[in-house]
């Protein structure tokens, strides 16, 4: 077998033999992860998969049927762009690096272990939901997600095996090892702890979950580190597809309960989910995500940025590069009151970040709206407040209803199952997870989709079962 069929790549990997002996020996233990806690049940099936062959946006995506674990997992740079240089912080205006500089290492090693994470961890997550795909579309778009995340992991653990050394492939086999939920070993961020053991959990986690990923990506596709600059911009294009999952997904759940609600039927007595319920997940989901960003004032974010590490979302858009004048003012509690406070913008690296996240996820939730309205229905769904239930930052520990008020301890045990899904919702929610399996088929709490994938119709067998 040719290299480039074991591991596909434009790295020019065979001309580096350590790094390659390394990979080599890293494959079969990634393999074993996957068998073990990848997609259960459907690894023997044939998957109409996309596949990356290349980094060229004409035709870097192969799609035919393909066996997961026969999934060409490889390692695709973006193109380099010639004498790049650093566009942000201490160093602005510096050649980028093509090796990690000294002082920097431990950071870097960090950032990129703190990504990588996040990628095994939602395939374990996600790992039993097949068995309870609403149709054989869903089933495949599920599959398609999990084998690029094992491909954003080959892209991270190259990173650390590439430019790290002995450290570089200890934390690679260290994140095979850790595993999602796990009370001893779990995995790094909070939102990769949480089980997704229904489709709605699924939709909503590749909504706004992917969507914390896709800004961390372009945060990072920023970096003066040139390896990881190039690596995480072609990701981003992988990315889209999941956030497509995600949002279409939410938004054909929204709209099957729309054609009840008009046909003057409950959602819920029809199978399906009512509009209250999908506002209780959306509130769950966003907000687990929001803690992906970290604190609101963090002089981590500020090292990041000042060391030319990890920038803005489309850092060229902005002004300042350096950042060292001006402010940003966040909300704080302070005495028991919400105040305005003034912080460096350096500090406040994650909260713009932040912001561009919401905007982009109001996006999504307008869309769902219009499907409401189209149907001729009042009710609309909102995000919350970015106070409401958080767990990292500046409001961690404190009780917002989700307007944004403050409230006491007691005031929110009293109504948290009003914003919060409830053991009721959970229960209806599970009760619908019935596997549909056949071509052109649907569960009864979702409408098809409006296209199928790469031009084929809906009733496509996207997975033919053995
Ligand atoms: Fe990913
Ligand atoms: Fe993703």
């Amino acid at each position: 077998m040719s290299l480039n069929d074991k591991i596909p790549n434009n790295v020019n990997l065979s001309d580096d033999r350590r790094l390659l002996r390394a990979l080599e020996q890293w494959q079969p233990s990634f393999l074993d992860w996957w068998q073990q806690v990848g997609p259960e049940g459907f690894q023997g099936d044939d998957v109409y998969l996309r596949t990356a062959i290349s980094v060229h946006t004409d035709g870097w995506a192969h799609f035919d049927y393909v066996k997961m674990p026969d999934y060409r997992w490889g390692i695709f740079l973006a193109p380099t762009e010639t004498e790049r240089s650093i566009g942000f912080g201490d160093h602005l205006g510096d050649p980028v690096w093509q090796e990690v500089p000294g002082e920097l290492r431990n950071m870097l090693r960090r950032i990129i272990v703190t990504q990588a994470d996040t990628e095994p961890a939602s395939v374990e997550q996600q790992r039993r939901l097949g068995h309870t795909a609403p149709s054989l579309y869903d089933l495949r778009n599920l599959f398609q997600v999990n084998v690029e995340e094992g491909r954003h992991l080959w892209a991270m653990v190259h990173l650390l095996h590439a430019h790290f050394g002995k450290d570089g492939r200890e934390e690679a086999e260290e994140l095979l090892a850790r595993r999602s939920g796990d009370p001893d070993k779990p995995r790094i961020l909070g939102a990769f702890n949480e089980p997704i053991s229904d489709w709605l959990s699924f939709y909503m986690f590749t909504m706004f979950t992917d969507r914390d990923g896709k800004f961390q990506l372009y945060a990072l596709s920023e970096s003066g580190f040139d390896p990881l600059a190039r690596a995480t911009k072609f990701m981003i294009t992988e990315e889209a597809h999941h956030m497509f999952v995600g949002e279409m997904g939410c938004d054909r759940v929204v709209q099957r309960t729309a054609e009840l609600m008009r046909a003057g039927k409950d959602p819920r007595a029809e199978g399906a989910v009512d509009v209250a319920t999908f506002q209780r997940y959306l509130n769950l989901w966003y907000t687990l995500s929001l803690d992906l960003f970290g604190g609101e004032i963090s002089s981590n974010a500020a090292d990041f940025f000042a060391a030319g590490v990890k920038g803005r979302y489309k850092e060229a858009q902005h002004e300042d590069h350096v950042a060292l004048t001006g402010d940003y003012v966040v909300p704080v509690v302070r005495n028991g009151a919400l105040v305005e406070e003034k912080v460096a913008v350096r500090n406040a690296m994650n909260e713009i970040l932040r912001d561009h996240y919401v905007e982009d996820c109001q996006r999504g939730v307008d869309r769902w709206n219009r499907t409401l309205e189209r149907a001729g229905l009042s009710e609309r769904l909102r995000l919350p407040s970015r106070r409401f239930h958080r767990q990292q930052g500046i409001h961690a520990g404190l009780c917002f209803d989700t307007e944004g008020n403050l409230l006491t301890g007691d005031q929110w045990e009293a109504r948290k199952h009003e914003w919060l899904p409830s053991p009721a919702d959970r229960a209806h929610v599970t009760s619908l997870m019935q596997g549909v399996h056949q071509p052109g088929r649907i569960a009864s709490w979702i409408a098809p989709p409006a296209k199928g994938i790469n031009g084929q119709a809906f009733e496509f067998e996207y997975v033919r079962r053995s």
